[in-house]
């Protein structure tokens, strides 16, 4: 493969092995928040892309997508077991959520965690030109920074972090936590979604590793490591340009039809995780039915929960949960062709997803922590006709940004049901000026001003910057 000036470096790519065969494929957009940050960004540009390609065993040769070349990483079963589904999946990701889940430390995992960074970190040095800059991306590969620096003292490292990072009372749990800072330090630059985040790091490198450390600079050995917040967004032009096409556009008054014309929609698009707060919302909106605060003939839920880590235990013991909590809802208050709540587990492509969120009067997003959430962006930009109501938890990162959101806190049962209500509620006069402000923070916080931010601020001569954001 050719060595690349830009080499960004994720778990995951944005295609997955089933699609390409041949070689020939497509940028298939799985669900989650860093492929849909990333791809409008690198298409057409001079980049390469590192990352697993969702099989076990040999990495698929894959051909270069909309110009960007996809180095696929091999991981066996065992790297899958332990990195992916156990140390990233059991362990860093319920511990950076507040724990809302038990996080399982187990040593196997750990080592199976540094055993896939090498090889991620080794695919990287492989494919990067000298001097380039490479950009890691997220939780997975926290190490990565330190063993690319290592291989290759030459290149431009770059880590952004897409989940929240943990107040230290928490993160000091991780039996190798002095490691994890570590192999984050490698970076000349580590961006997180939040100050708060941001500080938090400063914090534990103080204390755990005796760095001199502010909430913008750590000074390791003779390196100065920068750090700070950069909230990631969405591309706002592609999704009003899809919620504007004629085909949504129909689409959408068709599935407002099949959902019988009610008053009201309330729609949520979630990853099947617990971090999302669905069981919660299922409850009050359970208890909103049962008061007959709501009523099924004027107001539909669509709950969109796309299956998500199925391999995980936690996630396999949700899905049962609310399943079951659907079919209970549906059977409790339910009429014959009218069902409280419509469910769906399957991924959709972005123009379905366009025309959901013009369905939805009412978009109902409240995790119970979120690094940022690009659903309620997405949501926002949908809204090409500046109406439609934002329910959006206080836990979500995008809520420091939407501050004219109905900001809920989701762990509230009664919080909830009053702002639903209040949602429901809402004069079109206050919704559309509530959108108003919201789209116009979108507009100047889009995808491309993340990017720009966080490369000039790694790349201190500002072309990288200029290459990828114009165009
Ligand atoms: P996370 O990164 O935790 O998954 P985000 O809300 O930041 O959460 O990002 C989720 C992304 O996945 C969004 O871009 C959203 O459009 C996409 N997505 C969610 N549900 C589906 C689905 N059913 N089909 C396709 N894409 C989905
Ligand atoms: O940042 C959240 C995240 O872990 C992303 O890295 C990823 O895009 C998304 O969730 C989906 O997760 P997974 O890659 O495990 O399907």
């Amino acid at each position: 493969m050719r060595p690349s000036s830009l080499v960004v470096v994720a778990n995951r790519l944005p295609v997955d092995d089933s699609v390409a065969p041949d070689g020939a494929c497509e940028w298939r957009r799985s669900p989650g928040g860093l492929v849909s940050a990333l791809h409008p960004l690198l298409r057409h540009k001079p980049a390469a892309w590192v990352g697993w390609a969702g099989g076990i065993g040999d990495a698929p040769a894959l051909a270069d997508i909309d110009g960007v070349r996809m180095r696929a990483v091999a991981l066996s079963a065992e790297d899958v077991r332990d990195h992916y589904e156990g140390f990233a999946n059991a362990t860093l990701w319920p511990l950076f959520h507040d724990s809302v889940e038990q996080p399982s430390y187990h040593r196997r995992w750990w080592e199976g965690y540094q055993r896939v960074n090498r090889r991620f970190a080794e695919a990287a040095a492989e494919v990067a030109e000298p001097g380039a800059v490479v950009w890691v991306q997220d939780y997975h590969l926290q190490l990565v920074p330190g063993m690319l620096r290592e291989l290759r003292p030459d290149v431009r490292i770059g880590f952004f972090l897409h989940v929240p990072f943990p107040p230290p009372e928490l993160f000091m749990q991780l039996p190798r936590r002095a490691e994890l800072l570590t192999g984050m330090l490698g970076a000349d630059l580590i961006g997180f979604q939040r100050a708060q985040a941001a500080h938090n790091f400063a914090q534990l490198a103080a204390k755990l590793l005796d760095l001199p450390a502010t909430d913008q600079r750590i000074v390791v050995g003779d390196r100065v490591v920068r750090v700070g917040a950069f909230p990631v967004s969405i591309d706002m032009a592609e999704m009003e340009a899809l919620a504007r096409r004629p085909d949504v556009v129909e689409r959408a008054r068709r599935w407002r039809g099949d959902l019988g014309d009610p008053q009201r929609v309330i729609l949520s698009v979630d990853r099947m995780d617990y971090t999302k707060g669905i069981e919660q919302r299922l409850k009050a909106y359970s208890e909103l039915l049962a008061s007959g605060q709501v009523k099924v003939r004027d107001t539909v839920m669509v709950q969109v929960a796309v299956r998500s880590r199925e391999r995980v235990g936690q996630y396999q013991i949700l899905r049962e949960r609310v399943e079951r909590e659907v079919g209970r809802i549906n059977g409790e208050f339910g009429r014959v062709g009218e069902p409280a709540i419509h469910y769906l587990n399957h991924p959709f492509d972005r123009a379905e997803l366009a025309a959901l969120y013009r369905v939805a009067d009412i978009m109902a997003v409240t995790p119970l922590r979120d690094g940022m959430n690009l659903v309620a962006k997405e949501y926002v930009a949908a809204r090409v006709d500046g109406d439609g109501v934002l329910v959006l938890s206080e836990f979500a990162g995008t809520a420091a940004e939407f501050t004219r959101a109905f900001l809920v806190n989701p762990h509230d049962l009664e919080g909830l049901k009053q702002t639903l209500t209040q949602a429901l509620r809402a004069t079109p006069a206050d919704a559309t000026d509530r959108m108003r402000a919201m789209r116009d923070h979108l507009r100047t916080h889009d995808i491309r001003h993340w990017a720009h931010l966080y490369l000039t601020a790694l790349d201190d001569t500002g072309s990288l910057a200029a290459r990828l954001t114009t165009g």
